[in-house]
């Protein structure tokens, strides 16, 4: 069973790709995550377990509802993590974690598709991020066959800097970097709703039809990069840039 996160769609594009070519079913964690219910399934087919990286690691919330889940039948997970450029040393604590859950660690495959975190980088525009896609492409189909032929993923190499991102950078990123204050509405704000909707952690709530943030945030930027009226900024830092969604 292929289970994903995905807050703009990279992940969920290629959860479905491997969906497709293994014959196999696609689950999304994100009602179990936003619920806060851990999640008990069941499958007879290795675990494909598929996901944005952010801070060089799984998304926390996501590490959490494999930790809080339980998943029975084959024993064999696999890790996919789809990244703006790379994520470091996220192997070893992918490792880690099947060993805390009796899973079988069978590897994790970078997978480069557009970037989506326009609180501190930018993101491609449609026909760039379509080309990226395309190039992504063959990465999961070599995969997919390594799933069906039940071998494990290449192992990466990881030097002291992708150790030192996925280590102590990554637990600074989520104490001081992640955070919703710096949100804004405009009063290009239609009070669709869709903000609201779309975060992962139930984070916003519309107040008089505007969104109020949390203290909850992860920084996923479903809500940013999702509004259909560009309402919402990020500081001065997401001003000016486009909100990224993947196109397929
Ligand atoms: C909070 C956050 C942190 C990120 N950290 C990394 C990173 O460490 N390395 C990287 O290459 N991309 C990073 N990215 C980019 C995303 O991993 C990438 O765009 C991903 O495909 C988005 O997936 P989604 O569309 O399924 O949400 C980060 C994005 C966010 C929002
Ligand atoms: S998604 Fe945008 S337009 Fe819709 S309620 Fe949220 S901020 Fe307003
Ligand atoms: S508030 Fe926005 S960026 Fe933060 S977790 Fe929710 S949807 Fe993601």
């Amino acid at each position: 069973m292929i289970v994903y996160f995905s807050a703009t769609g990279n992940s969920r594009y290629c959860a479905r790709l491997l969906g497709s070519l293994l014959s196999d079913t696609c689950l999304d964690a994100a009602p179990f995550i936003r619920d806060g219910i851990a999640a008990e399934l069941s499958s007879d087919t290795p675990w494909v377990f598929v996901c944005p990286t952010y801070s060089w690691r799984l998304p926390r919330l996501f590490r959490d509802f494999i930790r809080s889940g339980s998943f029975s039948g084959s024993r064999d997970a696999y890790f996919v993590l789809t990244c703006g450029s790379d994520i470091g040393n996220a192997a070893v604590w992918n490792r880690a974690l099947c060993g805390e859950k009796g899973l079988q660690y069978c590897g994790t495959l970078p997978v480069v598709m557009p970037e989506n975190y326009i609180a501190l980088f930018t993101a491609p525009e449609e026909a760039e991020a379509r080309s990226i896609i395309a190039l992504a492409r063959p990465a999961l189909e070599r995969g997919a066959g390594q799933i069906a032929a039940g071998a494990s993923f290449p192992e990466g190499k990881a030097g002291i800097s992708d150790r030192l991102k996925s280590g102590i950078v990554n637990t600074l990123f989520y104490r001081f970097h992640v955070t919703a204050r710096p949100f804004t509405v405009s009063d290009a704000c239609v009070s669709c709703g869709r903000c609201e909707q779309a975060c992962p952690l139930g984070n916003i709530r519309l107040r008089d039809g505007r969104p109020v943030w949390g203290g909850r945030c992860t920084h996923c930027m479903a809500c940013i990069c999702g509004c259909p009226a560009k309402a919402i900024e990020y500081g001065k830092i997401s001003r000016g840039k486009p909100r990224y969604q993947c196109p397929e």
